[in-house]
């Protein structure tokens, strides 16, 4: 009887630390991070304002003057609406914002930093 309370004692030990590491770490690993969650992300926020500050009157809504043109321009086979789409690349934002295209004006670093701009860049081209 004395020879086997040890042995009871390691096996008992050895599935605490099983249901430890199973219960304790696998189901935390599972779990998304609370940064990766894009309400929290403040350089998100930060180049959302910034859109909703310059850009939003044109680009905002579908009925919006920026909406309207690149409506016509790729005839629906892109979204009207800027935020939608998945094919802009930061730097073709950038080059737009600073140069303009069709009637769209372009914007100085004093109305939109760079460091602005490049939250603005992210924002819409979130995936590049
Ligand atoms: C006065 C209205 C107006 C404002 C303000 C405006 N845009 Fe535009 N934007 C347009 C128009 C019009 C076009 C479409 C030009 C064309 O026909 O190619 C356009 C096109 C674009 C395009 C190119 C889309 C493409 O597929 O070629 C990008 C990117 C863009 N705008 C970003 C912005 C950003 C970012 C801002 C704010 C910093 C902004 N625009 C502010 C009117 C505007």
């Amino acid at each position: 009887m004395k020879g086997l309370r040890p042995r009871r004692g390691l096996a008992f030990a050895g599935c605490a630390f099983l249901a430890i590491a199973l219960g304790g770490c696998v189901p935390l690993s599972t779990q998304p991070s609370p940064h990766s969650a894009p309400a929290a992300d403040p350089a998100r926020a930060a180049g959302r304002k910034t859109f909703d500050k310059w850009c939003g009157d044109c680009h905002g809504t579908p009925s919006g003057p920026g909406s309207l043109a690149i409506q016509r321009k790729y005839r629906g086979a892109l979204p009207a609406v800027l935020e939608q789409r998945s094919d802009l690349r930061p730097e073709y934002v950038k080059l737009v914002v600073r140069h303009g295209i069709s009637f769209m004006p372009s914007f100085r670093k004093t109305e939109i930093s760079d460091a602005d701009l490049a939250l603005v860049a992210a924002y819409l081209a979130p995936s590049q």
